[in-house]
């Protein structure tokens, strides 16, 4: 079963997390923006962004749309935020209509808690 992590980040806070995750996914963590598709099948996909004015960034909503079941066994998402959980919310319904499953439990880090979540972010990268 192989897995991937992408996420798109603009402040950095995703991107720790991505990076724990990966870690405990033993996988890099890269972001979209540097490589826009997958270029293998993926089984479990961890995806990952935040809200800015309470929208994700059109670069990972775009990244989304384009994923289909061919690609992607499963979806993990993860995000960081002030207050919103909107992302994964978002998330959920661009997969979910794409007939992509994604998991129930998602990873969430407050933007002010980045460091104190790296350990649970590792764990969840290694379920
Ligand atoms: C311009 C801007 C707008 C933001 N708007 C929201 C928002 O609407 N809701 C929220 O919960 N957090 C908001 N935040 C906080 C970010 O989502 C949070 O800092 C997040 O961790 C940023 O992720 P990044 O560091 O990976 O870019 C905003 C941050 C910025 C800079």
């Amino acid at each position: 079963m192989n897995k991937a992590v992408r996420y798109f980040s603009k402040l950095g806070n995703t991107k720790h997390i991505a990076e724990a995750i990966a870690a405990g996914a033993g996988v890099p963590a890269v972001s979209i923006s540097d490589e826009p598709q997958l270029t293998e099948h993926v089984d479990i996909l961890y995806l990952g962004g935040a809200p800015y004015a309470n929208i994700m960034a059109p670069e990972l909503k775009a990244y989304a749309e384009q994923l289909t079941p061919q690609m992607v066994g499963s979806v993990r998402l993860f995000t960081t935020s002030n207050w919103s959980r909107r992302t994964v919310l978002a998330l959920k319904k661009i997969l979910g209509e794409a007939g992509i499953p994604v998991e129930k439990e998602y990873f969430y880090a407050h933007m002010l808690n980045i460091r104190g979540r790296l350990d649970a972010a590792k764990a969840f990268g290694g379920r």
